[in-house]
């Protein structure tokens, strides 16, 4: 009670002796200096973070950079089935540092899945979305589906040939529903064919629906993970050890030991990023594909319709059943089975370090087979890579359908008390001053 009671008094007085600044001013009117306290300087992170645990705050860089780059690329691209593909070649060669603008938007979307694919795949690692963290995990998979329908929307815009045909692909899929389906799909297209209708909605729909509701999700994602306090490599609960003042004894104050990691993350992530904008921004037709170079083509499709190297995995599910409802049934469960982890997963540990050998193989299944599946969905649909896809669909699924058994009698390691820390001594020391 006391230790509170002096935390408020020293809030008054370095209130009180920045009387007269702008600081005093403003705070006296917002809490700007209570919320840098309350979310960096008093919160405390587990010391034991590693690599993995960069990635949130990267994503957060690249939703900025996408933000800000999509913001000056729809000041000159106009919504439009005769007038979109010339206004993206209109960005590329004549608006100043346009073609800048757009690498960045492009390279920024493939940064934007390869981050969060690796912010899922730590989420694995460690078990981020078992208890207490179910909620923050389901924020988190609300946000990669608004990503998904984001990219998708963005990936139709230029109205190149492959936009054309991703967006007639993916829109007859909802067809496959009984009943409603094909008024479905009109209703969606806004025409009776992939038109001006569905471009100019799409456009709308990439610039101001998906985004608020991206920002709005993110926004209640870290309110949640504020909330339980982050995981950790360990998989240890940090707030079950406390000091006298009821500081976490593996913790640390986020700010500075985590804003400074964090900062220099983001520059090696930039550095790359930059290399890829300037120097491959095409990524070998990953970021770009050469079948969008050229305008959309109702009567005649790209030889191999494929979309997005993120999207591959799901696509390979979807070719390769017999079954066009089966293929889509899977597509949907293939994506929804991540919001189930929490529940499937029956371990008494969290974290990778101190699971048995059965998980570990199947995780190390599961990841060759979102890996092949990925590569798979980009070949042509034939022959060994149909056959291929089909014995990695049911290994990816057994990730998740045997779960509850595997995880049950997997022979767990003991866990710690306390996580396990290897930095300096002086870093030790700094830690608790
Ligand atoms: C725009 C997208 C996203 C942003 C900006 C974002 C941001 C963050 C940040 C800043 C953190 C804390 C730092 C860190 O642990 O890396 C975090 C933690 C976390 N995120 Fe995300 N996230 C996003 C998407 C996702 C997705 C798609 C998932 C999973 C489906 C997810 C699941 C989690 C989990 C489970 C944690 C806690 C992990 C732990 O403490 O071990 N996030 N996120």
């Amino acid at each position: 009670m006391a230790d509170v009671a002096d935390k408020a008094y020293d809030r008054d007085s370095s209130t009180a002796a920045a009387k007269g600044t702008f600081w005093a001013w403003l705070n006296k009117r917002f809490p700007a200096e209570e919320f840098i306290r309350s979310q960096a300087l008093d919160y405390y992170a587990p010391k034991n973070f590693n690599f993995w645990y960069f990635f949130g705050f990267i994503a957060l860089t690249v939703l900025v950079i996408q933000l800000l780059t999509g913001i000056f690329l729809t000041m000159f691209y106009k919504p439009g089935a005769t007038t979109a593909f010339d206004s993206v070649n209109y960005i590329m060669r004549e608006v100043d540092f346009g073609w800048l603008i757009r690498y960045l938007h492009s390279t920024g979307a493939s940064a934007f899945f390869a981050v969060i694919y690796l912010h899922m795949y730590r989420g694995l690692l460690y078990g981020s979305y078992k208890t207490p963290r179910e909620l923050l995990w389901l924020f988190g998979m609300l946000i990669y589906l608004a990503l998904m329908a984001e990219a998708f929307f963005g990936y139709v815009l230029p109205w190149g040939n492959m936009s054309f045909w991703a967006a007639q692909v993916i829109i007859n899929l909802f067809g496959v529903i009984p009943g409603i389906g094909p008024g479905l799909v009109q209703w969606i297209r806004g025409d009776y064919g992939v038109a001006d209708a569905t471009l100019t909605r799409f456009f709308s729909l990439h610039v101001v629906a998906v985004p608020l509701i991206l920002l709005l999700l993110v926004v209640l994602h870290l309110v949640a993970l504020r909330q339980v306090g982050s995981n950790n490599p360990d998989g240890i609960e940090i707030k079950e050890k406390r000091d006298r003042a009821g500081r976490p004894l593996d913790g640390v104050p986020f700010h500075p030991f985590y804003t400074s990691k964090d900062f220099a993350a983001v520059s090696g992530f930039l550095t790359v990023f930059a290399l890829i904008v300037f120097f491959v921004p095409s990524f070998g037709g990953l970021f770009l594909e050469p079948a969008n170079f050229t305008p959309a083509d109702p009567v005649s499709s790209p030889p191999d319709i494929t979309p997005a190297w993120y999207f591959t995995p799901y696509y390979a599910i979807l070719r390769g059943m017999p079954n066009k409802a089966v293929g889509e049934l899977l597509l949907l469960l293939s994506v929804l089975a991540y919001f189930f982890l929490p529940w499937l997963d029956r371990s008494p540990v969290k974290s990778i370090r101190y699971r048995g050998w059965i998980f570990k193989a199947f995780l190390g299944l599961f990841t060759i087979s979102f890996i092949a599946l990925m590569y798979l969905g980009m070949q042509p649909p034939q022959g060994i890579y149909v056959t291929l896809s089909r014995v990695f669909t049911v290994t990816y699924f057994a990730f998740f359908v045997l779960m509850p058994f595997y995880t049950a009698i997997d022979p767990v390691k003991p866990v710690p008390q306390r996580v396990t820390y290897h930095g300096s001594e002086a870093e030790q020391v700094s830690s608790h001053g």
